[in-house]
C-alpha cells in the first residue's frame, strides 16, 4: 500500500472536530492528503523526518494579491500560510492554479480595480481548467458586491469575508467537494481564532494584530461596517505570538489595530495600550516596536510617557488628522477638535525629541468650504508632518456622510488636493532634512532596487536610507551616518 493510500484510510476514520483551531487543522490535513498526496501534519502522528522531506505528488501554485491596509496584509500572510500548509507553492504571478484577492473597500477606486482585474483572471481561467479564483476581505462584507459577483462573475469559486477567514481551509474543501461556488459571509463575530499557520513576507519583521474591528463610526468610513465591532486579543496571546516570532528571527513588530489607543477596554481584565507596550518591551531579543493606527481622541499622556521612556518603541507616531477644521471634524464624528489635535502634537514633540509624526488627510468631505480647507492647511503648517497620506473623499454608501448634502464638486476637491499635496511635500522635505549628519540605527531590509551595491534600511522614524553594503546585513540593525538628504530618503555610510 502506498503512503497516500495508507494516510487516506486512516484519515477517513476521523470525525470532523467542532473546536477551533482543531477543525481547520483537520481540513488542512484533508487537502494535504487527498489533493497533494502529502502526509498529514496535525491529525495523525507522522515521523518528523518523513514530514520534513515529503514532496507533493502534484505541483499546484497559488497567488495571494492584497489590496488595502496593513490589517489586510497581515490577513494575507495567514491565508498564504494556510495555502502553503495545504501543499500549494506560493508564487507572485496571477497565472496560478489558485488566485485569491484579499480586497479593500475603503475608497471606491479600490473596488473598481478588483472588478477590472477579475476580468483578466477569467481569461487565465479559460486556459487553465484547474484554476480556482477566490475573493475575500472587506469588499465582500457588502451585500451589493456579493450580489453583483453572483450575477455577473459566475467564474469566481469561493467568496468569504473578514470574520471567517480562519475557516479558509474548510471553505476550500467545501468548494472542491461540491464543485460549486461557495459563499460564506458573516455579519460580525466575537470569535478570535489563535494559532493558525502564517507565511511571513519578511523574516525579520512582522505585523501583529492586537485588536480587530472598529467602534468609532467616523461618518465617512466603511471600516466599522465591514470589520465589525472592536475586539482585543488577550495580552498573553499577543506576547506568546511575539515571543515565537522573536525565536524565529523577528526583531521588529508592528502592532496593528484600527485604533490601538483603545486596546484592552473590552478584555475580561482591562488593560491599556500603554500597559501592553510595557509588557511587550520586556521581550528579550525584540529590538523595535511600531504600532498603527493611533486615534487622536484616545491618545493618552500615559502612552506618551511610555514612548518617551522606551528603548524599543520607535520614534514615530502616525496620527491621522482627517481635517484641520473643527467644524468638519465634528461632522466626521472624530471627537477631537483642531486645538486638541495640535496640543497632542506639541506634547509629543516636547516629550520625544525628533519624533516623526505622520498623518492621513481627507480632502472634499461633504460641506467642506474654502475656509475649512484653509484650516487643514494651517494644521499641516503647524504640525509639520514628516509625511502625510492625502485622500480625495470617496462616498461610501451606507455611511452617514454619503447621505449628507453639499457634496463638494470634483474639480474643487481636485484643486484643493493639489494645493495640499504641494504643501505636504514641501514640509516633508524640510522635515526629512533635519536628520542630515546624524548617525542612527537602521534596520537593513533589502538590497536596493536600482543599485545592487546599496542596501536599503529603515530608521526608527520610518525614513529609508540607502548605503553601501551586502545582502548578509539583511535583518540586522546597523549604525548609519546620514550623509545626504534626497528629499524623502537619505544616502548614508555604515559607521
Ligand atoms: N483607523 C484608521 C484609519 C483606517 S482607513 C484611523 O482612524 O485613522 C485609512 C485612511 O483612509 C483613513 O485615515 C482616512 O484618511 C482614509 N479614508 C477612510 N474612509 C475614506 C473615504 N470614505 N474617503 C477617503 N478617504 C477615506
Ligand atoms: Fe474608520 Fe474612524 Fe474606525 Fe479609523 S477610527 S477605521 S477612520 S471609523
Ligand atoms: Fe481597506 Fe479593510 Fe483595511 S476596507 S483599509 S482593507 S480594514
Amino acid at each position: 500500500m502506498n503512503r497516500q493510500q495508507y494516510y487516506s484510510d486512516l484519515f477517513r476514520q476521523l470525525s470532523v472536530p467542532s473546536e477551533e483551531p482543531l477543525r481547520q487543522q483537520y481540513f488542512i490535513d484533508k487537502l494535504r492528503i487527498f489533493m497533494f498526496g502529502l502526509p498529514p501534519k496535525y491529525t495523525i502522528p507522522v515521523d518528523s523526518e518523513e514530514l520534513a522531506s515529503a514532496k507533493p505528488l502534484v505541483r499546484r501554485t497559488a497567488c495571494v494579491s492584497t489590496f488595502g491596509c496593513q490589517m489586510n496584509a497581515r490577513d494575507s500572510e495567514k491565508l498564504s500560510g494556510i495555502l502553503q500548509e495545504i501543499g500549494y507553492e506560493i508564487i507572485e504571478d496571477e497565472k496560478a492554479d489558485f488566485v485569491l484577492y484579499n480586497t479593500c473597500t475603503v475608497r471606491e477606486n479600490a473596488n473598481m480595480r478588483v472588478y477590472g482585474r477579475l476580468g483578466v483572471l477569467n481569461g487565465y481561467k479559460k486556459k487553465n481548467d484547474q484554476m480556482l479564483i477566490a475573493l475575500c476581505g472587506c469588499m465582500m462584507q457588502e451585500t451589493q458586491v456579493v450580489e453583483k459577483l453572483k450575477k455577473s462573475y459566475r467564474f469566481v469559486d469561493l467568496i468569504f469575508g473578514t470574520h471567517n477567514l480562519y475557516k479558509f481551509a474548510e471553505l476550500l474543501s467545501d468548494r472542491i467537494d461540491s464543485g460549486e461556488m461557495v459563499i460564506d459571509i458573516w455579519k460580525d463575530t466575537t470569535q478570535i481564532v489563535e494559532d493558525l499557520p502564517v507565511d511571513r513576507k519578511y523574516p525579520f519583521k512582522s505585523g501583529v494584530n492586537i485588536m480587530f474591528g472598529c467602534n468609532n463610526f467616523c461618518s465617512y468610513c466603511i471600516v466599522p461596517y465591514v470589520r465589525g465591532r472592536e475586539r482585543s486579543r488577550r495580552p498573553m496571546d499577543i506576547i506568546r505570538e511575539i515571543e515565537n516570532l522573536v525565536a524565529d528571527g523577528v526583531v521588529e513588530v508592528m502592532l496593528l489595530g484600527q485604533n490601538v489607543n483603545s486596546y484592552g477596554k473590552n478584555l475580561e481584565e482591562p488593560m491599556t495600550f500603554a500597559q501592553l507596550l510595557q509588557e511587550i518591551e520586556k521581550i528579550e531579543g525584540l529590538e523595535r516596536i511600531r504600532f498603527m493606527t493611533s486615534h487622536p481622541k484616545d491618545l493618552s499622556d500615559e502612552l506618551i510617557e511610555v514612548m518617551a521612556n522606551s528603548k524599543k518603541i520607535c520614534r514615530h507616531m502616525h496620527l491621522p488628522l482627517q481635517s484641520g477644521s473643527s467644524r468638519i471634524l465634528k461632522l466626521m464624528n472624530r471627537r477631537y477638535d483642531q486645538e486638541r489635535y495640535l496640543s497632542l502634537v506639541e506634547k509629543l514633540r516636547k516629550a520625544i525629541p525628533d519624533i516623526a509624526i505622520t498623518t492621513d488627510i481627507i480632502v472634499g468631505f461633504p460641506g467642506e468650504t474654502e475656509e475649512d480647507f484653509e484650516q487643514t492647511m494651517e494644521v499641516v503648517r503647524k504640525a509639520r508632518y514628516d509625511s502625510a497620506f492625502t485622500f480625495i473623499y470617496s462616498k461610501r454608501s451606507g455611511t452617514p456622510a454619503a447621505a449628507m448634502e453639499n457634496q463638494v464638486p470634483e474639480e474643487v476637491t481636485k484643486a484643493r488636493f493639489d494645493r495640499l499635496l504641494a504643501l505636504v511635500q514641501e514640509i516633508s522635505r524640510e522635515q526629512t532634512a533635519r536628520f542630515t549628519g546624524q548617525t542612527v540605527p537602521v534596520l537593513v531590509e533589502d538590497v536596493n532596487d536600482h543599485d545592487a551595491s546599496l542596501m536599503t534600511g529603515r530608521m526608527d522614524t520610518n525614513l529609508l536610507v540607502h548605503f553601501p553594503g551586502d545582502a548578509s546585513m539583511i535583518g540586522k540593525i546597523v549604525n548609519v551616518r546620514l550623509d545626504e538628504c534626497k528629499g524623502f530618503y537619505f544616502l548614508g555610510t555604515q559607521v
